[in-house]
């Protein structure tokens, strides 16, 4: 059985890492954070009590995933993403807040990465958002709506611009199905939705 690794430097104080994961320098896991199997924590991460990491995930370096946040299997997050989970946020501390922050349910919005999703370096995703099965979120994105499956999205705020393949390459329709010409996935598009057909 493979172990976890945890570099001398890092800091992790949740009891539910995954076999094979292996956490770099100055990242803190808390605790009541989940991390699966065999997942890669790069340098300078933080992951909060309350957050979730999927099996085959990857976290480049510099994230902070918040509680709220999932990230699904086989997710991978580009350096110095920016997950939110509040959208009107005050200081805790402000007197005018505090009946607000007394009550999660007042103000944390879930985020959801689903399986085999990409965000680009630099993202930024408001809360409440779920990006969809294998979606690809482009470099500087700033989301403030849903991704769907296999979408491709940029800019701020964020458009659908197009749809990429399991493998991560963009699929071009011209009718209402397409072939990944890199693998040879086959996809079905209707309206503004992508749906996997099989492998070749
Ligand atoms: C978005 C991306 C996948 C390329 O998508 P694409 O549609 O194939 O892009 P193209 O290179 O064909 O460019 C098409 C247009 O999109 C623009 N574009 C490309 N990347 C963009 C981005 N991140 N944000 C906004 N616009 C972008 C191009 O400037 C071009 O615009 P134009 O038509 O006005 O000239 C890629 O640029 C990207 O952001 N990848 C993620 C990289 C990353 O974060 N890696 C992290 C690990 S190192
Ligand atoms: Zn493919």
């Amino acid at each position: 059985m493979k172990s976890v690794f945890v570099h001398p430097q890092a800091l992790v104080e949740a009891d539910t890492i995954g076999e094979g994961t292996r956490i770099w320098a100055f990242s803190h896991v808390m605790s009541g954070a989940r991390v699966g199997k065999n997942c890669n924590i790069g340098e300078h991460c933080f992951v909060e009590g309350g957050a979730q990491i999927g099996d085959n995930t990857t976290v480049k370096n510099g994230n902070m995933v918040w509680e709220g946040v999932t990230l699904e299997e086989g997710v991978f997050v580009g350096p110095h993403v920016f997950f939110t989970n509040d959208l009107y946020p005050r200081s805790p501390r402000l007197p005018e807040a505090r009946d607000r922050y007394a009550d999660k349910r007042n103000w944390l919005q879930p985020t959801r990465v689903k399986c085999g999703a990409t965000l680009g370096v630099g993202a930024v995703i408001l809360p409440g958002i779920t990006v969809g099965e294998y979606a690809l979120v482009a470099a500087g994105a700033c989301l403030t709506k849903d991704v769907p499956p296999y979408g491709l999205v940029k800019g701020a705020p964020a458009r659908l611009c197009g749809w990429v393949c399991r493998c991560g390459q963009p699929v071009r329709f011209r009718g209402a199905r397409a072939t990944c010409k890199a693998c040879g996935r086959r996809f079905q598009k209707t309206r503004r939705c992508v749906r996997f057909l099989g492998e070749d």
